[in-house]
């Protein structure tokens, strides 16, 4: 009997720690989803090449094709844009785009032009990667805190990138994009937010 009461008090004992563990632990994932894992930089200052960025949101994918440009774009391929899931979701809660914002462009080719479905412009190779960043913290001096990096056209792309200087891509974004420096005119995903 003894023996019974102690093994029922363990047993209870047993279950209030696990219960305590799982409380940890959801505790501290919850803290840490508050929070933007964002962009890492080395040592000089360069940004790190997040991994995973062909499964962040996609939002659009742009296409300035040489046929509708005098034969000559400036970027003829596609551009396919994501942002990173965690800035999205604080998108549609805020309508902000907080500190720590990533979206990343892809670029691809034009591949084949005619399909079984007609003809038309169909996505080739991997061309390029981009990306911009907004941290007003760490870049208070650039327009909306945004700066800007090519991790080059070649695969494997570059592993780290300098920011661009101001003149070469932020002043575009500043002059003609919808809201906060990102052309959400082109991304219907973005502008269908109606943040509650
Ligand atoms: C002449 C204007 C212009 C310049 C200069 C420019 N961009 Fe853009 N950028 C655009 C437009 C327009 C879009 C959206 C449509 C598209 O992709 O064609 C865009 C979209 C982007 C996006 C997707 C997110 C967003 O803000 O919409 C990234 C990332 C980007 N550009 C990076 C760069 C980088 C890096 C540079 C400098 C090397 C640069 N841009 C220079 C016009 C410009």
């Amino acid at each position: 009997m003894f023996t019974r009461i102690n093994l029922t008090t363990m047993k209870r004992l047993m279950a209030l720690t696990a219960g305590l563990l799982v409380l940890l632990v959801l505790m501290g994932t919850s803290h840490a989803e508050d929070r933007i894992p964002g962009p890492r930089y080395d040592d000089q200052g360069q940004l790190i090449r997040a991994d995973g960025w062909r499964q962040w949101v996609f939002i659009g994918a742009p296409l300035t094709p040489n046929e509708l440009n005098d034969g000559h774009a400036s970027f003829p391929e596609f551009h396919n844009v994501y942002i990173e899931p965690v800035a999205y979701a604080h998108f549609v809660n805020t309508g902000q785009f907080p500190n720590g914002t990533m979206i990343a462009k892809e670029l691809l080719s034009v591949g084949d032009t005619e399909a079984v479905s007609g003809s038309g412009y169909f996505q080739g190779d991997f061309q390029g990667l981009e990306f911009t960043v907004k941290d007003t913290e760490r870049f208070p001096d650039e327009p909306g805190g945004w700066t800007y990096y090519s991790f080059g056209h070649e695969l494997p792309y570059a592993d780290v990138a300098k920011a661009f200087p101001t003149d070469a891509c932020a002043a575009c974004h500043e002059a003609a994009a919808d809201y906060d420096m990102v052309f959400i005119q082109y991304y219907p995903i973005l502008k269908a937010v109606d943040p509650k």
